[in-house]
């Protein structure tokens, strides 16, 4: 329970310019005035973002579309009908005086209405938009707990409202509205499949000057230390070769079998989607704090449900390697 105290606190920093972290039905977002270029910019600074990665904005309902987007077409009409609030961020040609700080310069922006409650009373006693990103160091793993934000972010934060941990626990679906079609740039938890539905028309190929997605970088969303993905049983034995060779490991499995080697960081994760999904960036900063020199995770199964779940553990993998991680 979050006292009304506290939410005055949050928008009153909101209004002055502050940054407010906040609980979304996804992960925690690092929020401030979208309508205040100063403020926004903070968010950015506190990130270490670049300048050109652009903002999500987050409205109490979808009402107050017509102050962000110069147009909203049927098919993002029927999307925001379908399931905001929730966990789907569209993107819509942007209104006048939506400042470039929070699009990135782009002509487009995202927008959605979150479904968690603590969020939508914030947004709702704020009456405008919130530009918020998740609240994670630039490219590291999203925070899903108060306390992930705190330990990231210290003091440069000026309130954070604990909501406990995320329910979802990845980032939102993102559609690209803005064209003709409505072409799918981030998976998330409604799936392809749903929005296809909810269409009624298949998703549009993102056109490849598709509005800039930087969260589709491959190295993104990834821990500090070096994440190896491996199937089945292989996850085990892989760790059991690491530990031969001396090297302290820390896997995150599903079905493999956890060897008998002293010392190893061993998480046996939900096998089910959505439990794995609410588990994933808790389990992945758990195992980058225990000192391991290695991460392994157990590559989970490939049907649709689990399709943002290996898309984050994709980039994972590739942002833990590369020097793009950053
Ligand atoms: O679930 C979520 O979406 C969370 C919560 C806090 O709402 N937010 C989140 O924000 O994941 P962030 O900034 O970490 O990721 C937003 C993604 C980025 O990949 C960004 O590049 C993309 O949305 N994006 C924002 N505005 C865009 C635009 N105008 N065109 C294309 N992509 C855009
Ligand atoms: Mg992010």
């Amino acid at each position: 329970m979050v006292e009304d105290s506290k939410l005055d606190q949050a928008v009153a920093a909101l209004r002055a310019g502050g940054l407010v972290a906040f609980p979304t039905e996804t992960v925690y977002g690092l929020g401030a005035d979208a309508s205040n270029p100063v403020a926004v910019r903070r968010i950015f600074e506190v990130k270490e973002r670049p300048a050109t990665h652009p903002l999500i904005v987050h409205l109490a309902d979808a009402v107050q579309l017509a102050n962000w987007a110069r147009e909203v077409p049927e098919h993002a009409r029927r999307l925001a009908r379908r399931f905001w609030p929730g966990p789907l961020t569209v993107i819509l040609k942007r209104a006048r005086g939506v400042s470039d700080v929070v699009t990135g310069g782009q002509d487009t922006v995202a927008v959605r209405v979150p479904s968690h409650p603590l969020a939508l009373q914030l947004l709702a006693r704020f009456g405008g938009g919130v530009a918020a990103p998740s609240a994670n160091r630039h490219g590291r793993v999203s925070a899903t707990t108060a306390e992930h934000v705190r330990r990231e972010f210290g003091a440069a934060v000026d309130c954070v409202l604990d909501g406990g941990a995320t329910q979802i626990g990845i980032e939102s679906t993102i559609v690209d509205c803005s064209g003709g079609g409505a072409a799918l740039l981030r998976p998330g938890w409604i799936t392809g499949r749903e929005i296809e539905a909810a269409l009624g028309a298949p998703l549009a190929a993102p056109p490849p000057e598709a509005p800039r997605a930087p969260g589709m970088l491959a190295a993104h969303y990834a821990p500090r230390t070096p994440l190896a993905l491996a199937e089945g049983e292989r996850a085990a034995e892989l760790a059991e070769e690491h530990a031969r060779r001396g090297r302290r490991v820390a896997v995150l499995a599903l079905s493999a079998r956890r060897p008998p080697l002293e010392g190893l960081e061993w998480i046996a994760a939900p096998r089910d989607a959505a439990g794995y999904a609410h588990a994933l960036y808790a389990s992945l900063r758990r195992l980058d704090d225990s000192g391991c020199e290695t991460i392994v995770v157990e590559q989970p199964p490939r049907g649709p449900e689990w399709a943002a779940i290996n898309d984050r553990l994709a980039r994972a993998a590739a942002g833990s390697s590369g020097p793009d991680a950053t």
